[in-house]
């Protein structure tokens, strides 16, 4: 099951020393569109939110790459043009309609609208550096169908935060509180959610039809021999403001309200997509290089972006200017129950 794999190797991993690229990518936009698992529909089934380049469309064609096609991204290291994505929160009222649950700015990044926090992990104590992505490149973790527990996902229930959004309790890498479903509790200071994506690529395919098999999860020291080739561990953190949903809202039986936007009450189903967009060879660079940068930001935590001269940097106030207008136009903030409910 995925979830033990989870929870050997990949959380394992990123508890362990790892070379670390950590930054912020702000919203770029929310709506139902997915290029990924539905190109062409407008609007796609369900609702997601995105992060990244201004070349995300209802469409992607592969063989264009789109760190040449988009004028800018809402990333922090200003060459990644790649998007990211996933699944979006809903509250469910006493009433049965829906309201979305806004996003929260992750901790050290608090400038940053919204959005998600990037990881690009490699291991340390290898003597091969790990193979970038190539342009064209893109994969799915985890699907919109899951219902149970062998997910991709962890989920942490916050009580609250200061100004600087660093959010409490907030234990480095793994806590034995982080669930792989939605919590069960009132979280006050939010809900975040971890999801990772495999980091074993075929070497040959950059996408295939259910957008997963191309590529496969690292269970032991190596890569397996279907997927020898490892490329980095990428896991995104995204914060989601549940605590503006108090308990006097809650269902009257006390079960937790939240919902993800395909109907999935229990989390499992929580999916992301990347599409790759870094500028030429700029990824592969960093990777050479075992860049350490924890937080691209000019208040840097651990690392300061100066850890990689390999790469360059935009201010948060300049990658908030990076938005795109809905393609699949649609009021977000009715209550109201988005459209198709699978
Ligand atoms: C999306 O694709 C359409 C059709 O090719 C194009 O007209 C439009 O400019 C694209 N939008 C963006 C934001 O690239
Ligand atoms: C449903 O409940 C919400 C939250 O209490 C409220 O704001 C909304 O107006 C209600 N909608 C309907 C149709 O009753
Ligand atoms: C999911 O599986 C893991 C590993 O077996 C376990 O620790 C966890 O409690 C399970 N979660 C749920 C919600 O059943
Ligand atoms: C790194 O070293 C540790 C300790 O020797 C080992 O357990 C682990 O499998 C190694 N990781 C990789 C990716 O080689």
């Amino acid at each position: 099951m995925l979830f033990s794999l989870l929870a050997l190797g990949l959380a394992a991993s990123y508890a362990r020393a790892s070379h670390t690229l950590r930054f912020a990518c702000s919203q770029l936009v929310t709506e139902r569109l997915d290029p990924l698992v539905n190109p062409g529909s407008n609007p796609s089934p369900h609702m997601h939110q995105i992060v990244g380049g201004n070349a995300f469309n209802v469409t992607m064609d592969p063989s264009q790459d789109i760190a040449e096609k988009a004028s800018c991204t809402t990333c922090t290291f200003s060459q990644d043009f790649s998007n990211y994505w996933t699944a979006v929160l809903y509250f469910r009222a006493r009433n049965g309609t829906f309201k979305r649950v806004p996003q929260l700015s992750n901790q050290n990044i608090e400038g940053a609208n919204g959005g998600m926090t990037i990881y690009y992990l490699s291991p340390d104590n290898k003597t091969t550096p790990v193979t970038a992505f190539k342009p064209g490149f893109r994969m799915l973790a985890g699907t919109a169908e899951q219902r149970t527990n062998n997910s991709v996902n962890l989920f942490r229930c916050y009580d609250g935060y200061d100004a600087k959004m660093n959010y409490r309790p907030n234990p480095m890498g793994v806590a034995t509180t982080d669930t792989t479903d939605l919590p069960q509790k009132y979280c006050a200071g939010g809900i975040r959610i971890n999801t990772f994506f495999p980091n074993c690529w075929d070497g040959v395919n950059l996408d295939s039809a259910n957008h997963q098999s191309h590529v496969a999860y690292q269970t032991g020291a190596d890569c397996p021999a279907t997927h020898p080739v490892q490329v980095p561990q990428i896991f995104i953190e995204t914060i989601w403001n549940t605590g503006i949903f108090d308990k006097s809202l809650w269902p009257e039986d006390g079960s937790q309200p939240f919902v993800l936007s395909q109907g999935d009450p229990t989390g499992f189903g929580h999916h992301a997509d990347y599409v790759f967009g870094w500028k030429g060879d700029a990824l592969q660079k960093a990777m050479d290089a075992r860049c350490d940068v924890y937080d691209a930001s000019p208040d840097p935590l651990v690392f300061p972006a100066s850890g990689c001269p390999q790469l360059t940097t935009q201010d948060y106030a300049v990658a908030n200017k990076c938005s795109q207008k809905q393609i699949a136009e649609e009021d977000l903030d009715d209550w109201g129950m988005p459209i198709t409910w699978t």
